[in-house]
C-alpha cells in the first residue's frame, strides 16, 4: 500500500514538472557545450545581428576583397571576455565560406580555439590535427618537422585559407616562433592565400613580440565594446523565446539580468548563464522565474566563485582565511588585528597538522587574500603604541560560513572548539 502511495505521489510530482516546466530546450542555454556542428545551428538561431551590426559591418568590408579575387589583410579582434568575438567571427566565416562556394572561390578556414593554454609546439600541433596534417598528438617530432608538415599539407592548395586563431596570448612558450611561422614563413611556403585572424582580450598581447615580426604583420584592428543593457535584452530575449517556457518568465526578469550584467561586466556569457541559473532554480522550486530568483541565482554564481577559488587555493592560504575567519568570529566583530588573526591562524594549523609560516610570510597571504577580495586590510594609527593593521572580512556571513565549511572539508578538520 505504501510503495502504491510513494509511485503515485513521484508520477504525480514528475508529471506536474513536466507540465510546468520551466526549461523547455537547453541547447539554447548551454551552446558552448554543444559539438561544433550543432553550435552553428543553434547560433543560426540565436546570434541577433542587430547587437553586433557595427562589427559585422567592418569585418564584412575586412572581407570584401575576397570577391575581388583580392588579398585582404590580417585582422584582430580585441575586446573583454563574453563581449562575442569568438561567436561573431564564426557566423561571419561560416557565412563567408557559404557565400564563396556559391561564387566558385575556393575559401577554407579553420578556427584555432586556444582558450587554454598552451606552448608554441602543442599550439601547432592542434593547427596541423585541423589542417588534416597531423592525426593526433605527437611526441618526439621537432618543431620543424611539424612545421614542415603543415606546409606539405597545404602544397596543393591554392585559394583563401583563414586561421582564425582565437586567445592567441595564450600561447605561452615560444610565442615569437608561434607568429613568426605564421606570419612570416608560411606564407612564404606555400601558394594559398592566407589570412589571418586574431583574437584576444589583452589589448597589449602583441607589445612584446619580436620587432621583425612585428613590422611583417600588417593588421586591420577591431575592437568589441562590452554590451550595454539593451543589447543584452535583446540577447537574452532570443534565449528566453528559444529556450524557455514563455509564462514562465515574469515581467521585468530579463531587465534585471541585463541590468546586472551591463553594470558589472558587459559580457554575454555571464548574462547568459544568469539566465540559465536563474531557470534552474526556479524549475526546482516548481515556480516560474521572478526578479526575486535572479538575485538568489546571482548569489549562488557569486558564492560558487568564492567557494571555487579557495577549494582550489594553496593549503596556505586557504589554512589563513580560515584563521582570519575564526578570529573575527571569537571577537565577535568584523574586523580582527593581524597579531590575532596570526594566532588564530596558527591554532588552525596546530588542528590541521600543517606547519605554520612566519608572522611575515602570513602578512603576504593577507595581502593575497586582499587581492582576491576575500578582505580588506587597513593599517590603524594607535598614537605613540605606533601602528598596527586590521583585517576587515570582506564577505557576506552566510558566504563566510560556506567558505569556512569548505576548507574545514579540505583539511578534514572539525569547527573550533568555541563555537
Ligand atoms: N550577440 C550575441 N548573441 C547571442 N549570444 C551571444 C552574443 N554574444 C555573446 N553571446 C553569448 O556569450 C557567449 C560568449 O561569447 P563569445 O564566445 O563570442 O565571447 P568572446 O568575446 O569570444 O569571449 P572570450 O574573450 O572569453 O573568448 C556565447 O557563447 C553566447 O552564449
Ligand atoms: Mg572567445
Amino acid at each position: 500500500m505504501e510503495q502504491a502511495n510513494a509511485r503515485t505521489k513521484m508520477a504525480g510530482s514528475m508529471r506536474n514538472m513536466r507540465d510546468h516546466a520551466v526549461i523547455l530546450n537547453r541547447r539554447f542555454l548551454d551552446d558552448e557545450q554543444l559539438i561544433r556542428s550543432e553550435q552553428l545551428a543553434v547560433l543560426e538561431e540565436i546570434f541577433n545581428t542587430n547587437v553586433r551590426d557595427r562589427e559585422m559591418r567592418e569585418i564584412s568590408c575586412h572581407f570584401a576583397p575576397v570577391l575581388r579575387r583580392d588579398h585582404p589583410y590580417h585582422l584582430a579582434l580585441w575586446g573583454k571576455s563574453g563581449t562575442g568575438k569568438t561567436l561573431t567571427m564564426i557566423y561571419f566565416l561560416n557565412f563567408l565560406a557559404e557565400m564563396c562556394r556559391k561564387e566558385g572561390i575556393a575559401l577554407r578556414y579553420v578556427h584555432l580555439d586556444l582558450t587554454t593554454a598552451r606552448p608554441c609546439f602543442r599550439a601547432l600541433n592542434d593547427l596541423a590535427c585541423l589542417l588534416n596534417a597531423s592525426k593526433r598528438y605527437r611526441r618526439g617530432i621537432s618543431l620543424e618537422e611539424l612545421m614542415g608538415r603543415i606546409e606539405a599539407s597545404l602544397e596543393a592548395y591554392r585559394g583563401y585559407l583563414v586561421l582564425f586563431i582565437d586567445e592567441v596570448d595564450n600561447v605561452r612558450r615560444d610565442r615569437d616562433t608561434f607568429l613568426a611561422f605564421l606570419v612570416r614563413r608560411l606564407p612564404q611556403q606555400i601558394r594559398a592565400k592566407l589570412i589571418l585572424v586574431f583574437a584576444s582580450n589583452r589589448l597589449n598581447w602583441s607589445d612584446h613580440l619580436d620587432p621583425r615580426t612585428k613590422s611583417f604583420l600588417k593588421l586591420n584592428e577591431l575592437v568589441f565594446k562590452p554590451y550595454d543593457a539593451i543589447d543584452l535584452q535583446r540577447i537574452l530575449q532570443i534565449r528566453v523565446r528559444k529556450a524557455l517556457r514563455p509564462q514562465a518568465v515574469e515581467n521585468g526578469v530579463v531587465e534585471k539580468i541585463a541590468a546586472l550584467a551591463s553594470r558589472e561586466h558587459g559580457d554575454a556569457r555571464k548574462a547568459v548563464a544568469l539566465l540559465a541559473r536563474s531557470a534552474h532554480l526556479a524549475e526546482k522550486a516548481g515556480c516560474s522565474i521572478s526578479v526575486d530568483t535572479v538575485d538568489e541565482a546571482a548569489r549562488q554564481i557569486e558564492q560558487d566563485k568564492y567557494t571555487t577559488m579557495i577549494r582550489t587555493a594553496p593549503v596556505q592560504l586557504q589554512a589563513a582565511l580560515a584563521g582570519i575567519i575564526e578570529g573575527v568570529r571569537t571577537k565577535r566583530a568584523d574586523l580582527v588585528g593581524s597579531g590575532e588573526a596570526y594566532d588564530a591562524y596558527r591554532a588552525f594549523c596546530t588542528r590541521a597538522s600543517l606547519r605554520p609560516l612566519t608572522g611575515r610570510a602570513f602578512g603576504d597571504l593577507v595581502t593575497e587574500l586582499d587581492m582576491y577580495s576575500f578582505l580588506r586590510t587597513r593599517v590603524e594609527s594607535k598614537g605613540r603604541y605606533g601602528r598596527t593593521r586590521e583585517i576587515v572580512l570582506d564577505i557576506p556571513d552566510g558566504l563566510a560560513s560556506t567558505i569556512y565549511n569548505t576548507i574545514l572539508l579540505n583539511f578534514d578538520v572539525s569547527q573550533q572548539a568555541s563555537d
